[in-house]
């Protein structure tokens, strides 16, 4: 019913507009240097939707029941051979998707990305040539209903869970979030309860290797999670308890003692942000050596050259040993679910890429640190609500941290073993460029919607004011404005699912 105030807001796009869509589309996609990959990529996309939309059982998100509406969006969208065919097929589907996107919030993200994909493909296909205005418009049009779908979903979900693949800008992204007032646990917004923490090594490896030193994140042999974890509905109480509408989660998505199972949260708003899967190893490679490092030389009994004939040596078997998931296509593990993160090394292939794929495709957002500073700080000011740039809260900036802690590369560069394991990470490498993508899709809709001049702060105060809850002048944490009550209407503040 909240979804009313999305239609009243009246939309126009004046023609001072035109060419706004293009010119957003046009510099989007000249990034991606491999068209043929990006189209293919594309197709992927759109298949996997397709699926996802056919999909019978609760996998996605409770979507059983709407597969008609769903199945007319696409056969909609498919059926046009030209971008402005689209649209008098999309209208009549739209305002049936934003009865819908209110208890099934990741239909409007499913179908945007469709939408989108498939507009940029058939303009490919037309070779990129600019629109006409009357097109111009439409698509621009449409762009900003998603967009304003996408505010009322982050005001209405009201709790941010930020997918947290190690090494790949987690605790820049967490300092934005409490720079920007999302109210979080202490440090980077991560849950112990909640069996959130990163599960790096294998402490009992560690010891036998190092001869019985223990060492951090030693959790690796920890497997589920405690009991306030283990559903989203759980997890979501938990973190209302202590008022906090932003969790950071290091470990991997939920659910899982069986493939199927493994789920994002639907109540909450997904974000993730993805590195190049080879940058990302490296650099949580030598994270860890300048840990172990301080952690060996701090205790009596190892010195340096013993450090270095351990770890420096590029004994690939030793990796294997301490920190199995960490070296082995670490980003297909963080979305596979508990069972499949602990997969032994070698065992990650192409269903688990799919089935990665699958729960990546229904994020809300998705991030391409490696896509550059504007585009990320778009999605963060448009796609978030937070007035800031994240780069300037690159605090943990590789290099410095090193150093603080008196290592550096060179000591130990372990070329040959990185080179080794560089050819061990295409699952990774096939999912990262789904990833890059959906990054670009994403670009590209809130890039239509700054260019269009549409506010994210001012949206969600207008979505507030229509009907959902948001107490005084409480500080926010951009979109997500605190104490939202999702599974209730009522505006009695903090305690409502406490
Ligand atoms: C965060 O809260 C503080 C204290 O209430 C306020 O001064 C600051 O302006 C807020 N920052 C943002 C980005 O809202
Ligand atoms: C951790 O390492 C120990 C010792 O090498 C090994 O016996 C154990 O199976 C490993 N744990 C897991 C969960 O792989
Ligand atoms: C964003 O921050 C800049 C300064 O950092 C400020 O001038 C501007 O008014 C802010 N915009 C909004 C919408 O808060
Ligand atoms: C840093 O490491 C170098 C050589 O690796 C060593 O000589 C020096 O004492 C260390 N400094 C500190 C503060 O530990």
């Amino acid at each position: 019913m909240l979804v009313r105030n999305v239609l009243i807001v009246a939309l126009f796009v004046t023609a001072s507009e035109a060419g706004i869509f293009h010119d957003v589309l046009a510099e989007k996609v000249q990034r991606h240097k491999d068209i043929k990959e990006l189209q293919r990529q594309l197709n992927l996309v759109l298949e996997e939707y397709d699926e996802l939309f056919d999909v019978r059982t609760t996998e996605v998100q409770g979507l059983t029941g709407n597969v008609n509406l769903l199945r007319q969006l696409r056969n909609a969208v498919h059926a046009a051979a030209r971008p402005d065919e689209l649209l008098p097929s999309m209208s009549p589907n739209f305002a049936k998707l934003e009865t819908l996107a209110d208890s099934h919030p990741v239909l409007a993200t499913l179908s945007r990305r469709t939408y989108l994909a498939v507009v940029i493909l058939k303009w490919m296909l037309l070779g990129q040539k600019s629109l006409d205005d009357g097109w111009e418009q439409e698509l621009a049009a449409i762009a900003s209903k998603f967009y304003r779908l996408h505010v009322h979903s982050a005001v209405r979900k009201g709790m941010l869970e930020y997918l947290h693949i190690s090494k790949s800008g987690g605790t820049s992204f967490s300092a934005a979030a409490k720079h920007s007032n999302c109210s979080m646990a202490p440090g980077i917004g991560q849950v112990e309860e909640l069996g959130d923490f990163p599960r790096w090594i294998n402490g009992t490896a560690f010891e036998e290797i190092t001869g019985g030193t223990d060492v951090m994140w030693s959790y690796y042999s920890t497997k589920g999670r405690p009991i306030e974890g283990q559903t989203c509905t759980r997890r979501r109480a938990y973190l209302k308890k202590f008022g906090f509408n932003y969790v950071s989660n290091e470990f991997t998505l939920h659910g899982g003692s069986s493939v199927r199972n493994t789920h994002v949260c639907p109540q909450m708003f997904n974000v993730v942000t993805l590195r190049e899967p080879f940058s990302r190893l490296a650099s949580h490679l030598h994270y860890m050596l300048a840990r172990v490092k301080k952690r060996l030389l701090g205790k009596k009994g190892l010195d340096e050259g013993k450090f270095f004939d351990i770890f420096c040596a590029g004994d690939v078997t030793v990796w294997e040993r301490l920190a199995p998931t960490v070296i082995d296509n670490y980003n297909v593990r963080s979305f596979i679910g508990e069972r499949g993160f602990h997969l032994p090394v070698g065992d990650i292939g192409r269903e688990d890429v799919e089935t990665a794929r699958r729960l990546l495709l229904q994020f809300d957002l998705v991030l391409d640190l490696d896509g550059g500073s504007e585009t990320v700080d778009l999605v963060i000011q448009q796609g978030l609500g937070w007035n800031l740039s994240m780069f300037e809260f690159h605090i943990r900036s590789s290099d410095s941290a090193l150093s603080k802690l008196n290592y550096s590369k060179e000591d130990c560069p372990n070329h040959e073993l990185l080179q080794t394991l560089r050819t061990r990470q295409n699952p990774d490498r096939v999912l990262y460029s789904t990833g890059r993508t959906l990054a670009l899709l994403d670009g590209i809709f809130l890039g239509v919607a700054r260019a269009l001049g549409l506010r994210p702060g001012e949206l969600a105060a207008k979505e507030a004011a229509a009907g959902i809850s948001v107490p005084g002048d409480e500080p926010g944490c951009g979109l997500i404005r605190p104490d939202t009550p999702y599974t209730s209407s009522s505006s009695s503040g903090r305690s409502t699912l406490g």
